[in-house]
């Protein structure tokens, strides 16, 4: 007898829940704590929530490294504005948190070790493809040798704000060999040139706009980055104080060195010189 193929009945009848696959969706939100916690349903809806926008934002971020392929600066404004939306809007999903009480999170937070924040395997893809690629972070992913390998291979080749200055190159804005050649699995070195470079581009903005607006949406969504880390950061301190997280780190600590980390270095250097130095 041949085999019913239940794809097809699907698309036959396809509507609104179907086609969103809402019955498997809906069935994914599992609570592990015994008895059941009422807030672990809260705790599981925004990670799986922010790991879906993180897939948008990956989604996106092909179409931008495209758009700087293709010579397209409005493209990649286009393609970077809806990235950018996307994080802000983590930011305000992080401050949905406030409702959780500390002593809510520690009625369940002992189920949820050893799992952390550090495993998000498409945060960790969404820092190396920007361009904050600190081989630190690998180790997380030890028991996971296809992420690992995933990551790996992204520090092997540009970052987006490599691609970008490759297409401001081609668009005749003289980038320094050594930034265009540079080892792509180190992290970023500041480059005196490179600010010069951008400087230039500002202070003509007659000719060229285009990539003024375009270097304004970057430091758009390096500041979104920085406002989840910040925001992530003070949230971790009112919820479980100075303790240490379930990944190991020191915590707030930890998360609060890292909240000025930064995608575009040179973008944010330019504004020291921009109008003179005082
Ligand atoms: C009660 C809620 C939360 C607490 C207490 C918390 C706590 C922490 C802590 C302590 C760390 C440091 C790593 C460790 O030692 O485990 C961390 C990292 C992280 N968390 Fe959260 N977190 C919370 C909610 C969230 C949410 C909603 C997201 C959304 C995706 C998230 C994403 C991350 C990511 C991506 C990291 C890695 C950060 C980095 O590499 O700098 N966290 N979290």
């Amino acid at each position: 007898m041949a085999e019913v193929n239940y794809n097809d009945l699907v698309l036959k009848e396809l509507n609104y829940n179907s086609y969103l696959k809402l019955p498997e969706l809906l069935s994914l939100q599992e609570e592990i704590s015994q008895p059941k916690h009422h807030d672990e349903m809260f705790f599981i809806i925004i990670h799986q929530a922010a790991e879906l926008w993180f897939k948008l934002m990956l989604h996106e971020t092909e179409t931008l490294v495209e758009s700087f392929r293709d010579g397209m600066v409005s493209r990649a404004l286009k393609a970077l504005k809806r990235i950018t939306r996307a994080m802000n809007l983590q930011v305000q999903q992080i401050r949905m948190l406030s409702t959780l009480t500390p002593v809510e999170f520690a009625g369940f937070r002992n189920f949820l070790r050893p799992a952390s924040g550090f495993q998000s395997a498409q945060w960790r893809i969404i820092e190396f493809t920007f361009g904050v690629r600190e081989p630190f972070f690998l180790r997380f992913f030890e028991k996971m040798p296809e992420i690992r390998g995933r990551l790996e291979d992204i520090l092997k080749h540009p970052s987006v704000y490599d691609e970008c200055l490759r297409c401001l190159h081609r668009d005749d804005h003289p980038i320094p060999e050594e930034v265009r050649e540079r080892d792509f699995s180190k992290p970023w070195v500041m480059n005196e040139e490179l600010v010069s470079v951008i400087q230039d581009v500002y202070e003509s903005p007659k000719e060229h706009y285009h990539w003024v607006l375009l270097f304004e949406a970057m430091i758009d969504l390096d500041e979104a980055f920085e406002l989840w880390r910040k925001t992530h950061a003070v949230m971790v301190n009112r919820t479980i104080g100075f303790k240490t997280g379930t990944g190991g780190s020191a915590g707030y600590n930890f998360l609060k060195s890292r909240e000025n980390t930064k995608c575009f270095p040179e973008l944010w250097e330019v504004r020291n010189r921009i109008g003179g130095t005082h």
